[in-house]
């Protein structure tokens, strides 16, 4: 796709978060199995992250597994970790060709060795790209980031005095990423569940309603273009 002209250049987010909902009832409408539904969430993942380096947007965070997530049958968490290793194994090689920073964001310490392996080197791999920086929420969950901070910060022995708003979000696990301007939910959920709940206080929300293997190139442009009609206030006057 060559570059948008109906996109306005001048106002695009330079953070774009996803929450990817919906890949469990996209395979149940199939009567196929869970991990199918998330085989084929992949592949939006290939499109959105495709599309979002062709525009220029700087960040790209995925919700890619929860903490909550950990409680799913253990059949379904193993799929899913073996589906991201296999995916981080064969989509290195397009990300070091697109010039994408891979990152994670969570508790990495909660993740199989393999898993960490694969992630870590391809972390390694891509840390000199410098066009889209695609941040991977893996075991994350945003009460446990804010429980974290809080620990590190009393741990510092910082004064009451020294704690601000900047203070904070530098010992935040999204430390030195710009919060989002745009949020993304597919599935028709209009909810948050536990993510970016400090970055998001002035965030812009999106909710699609299709199932998050149906999200398609023109999907995220209608989500640009409806941010782009927006007039954000911050809660100032127009
Ligand atoms: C939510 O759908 C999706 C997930 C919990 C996993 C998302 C994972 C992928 C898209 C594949 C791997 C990703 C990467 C970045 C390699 P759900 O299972 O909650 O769907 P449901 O609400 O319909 O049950």
């Amino acid at each position: 796709m060559a570059k948008d002209h109906f996109l306005d250049q001048n106002n695009l987010p330079k953070h774009i978060a996803i929450i990817m909902d919906g890949n469990g009832r996209w395979a149940k409408q199939k009567n196929k199995s869970r991990i199918f539904g998330h085989r084929n969430g992949v592949k939006a993942v290939r499109e959105t992250v495709e599309y979002a380096a062709e525009i220029g947007i700087n960040y790209l965070t995925l919700y890619a597994f929860s903490t909550e997530n950990w409680q799913r049958p253990k059949k379904e968490v193993s799929g899913l970790m073996s589906l991201l290793v296999s995916t981080i194994r064969s989509e290195t090689k397009t990300l070091m060709e697109n010039n994408i920073k891979l990152s994670s964001i969570g508790n990495m310490n909660m993740l199989p060795e393999k898993c960490k392996k694969e992630l870590n080197e391809s972390i390694k791999l891509t840390s000199g790209n410098t066009k889209l920086n695609l941040i991977l929420a893996l075991s994350y969950s945003s009460r446990w980031e804010i429980k974290n901070a809080i620990r590190k910060i009393i741990g510092d022995g910082l004064k009451v005095n020294e704690i601000s708003e900047d203070i904070i979000e530098q010992y935040l696990t999204t430390k030195n990423v710009p919060d989002p301007e745009l949020l993304i939910r597919t599935s028709g959920e209009n909810r948050v569940s536990n993510f970016l709940l400090w970055q998001i206080a002035y965030t812009e929300f999106y909710f699609c309603k299709k199932f998050w293997p149906d999200f398609r190139k023109e999907d995220l442009k209608c989500a640009i273009l409806e941010y782009q009609k927006r007039e954000r206030r911050f809660g100032k006057t127009d």
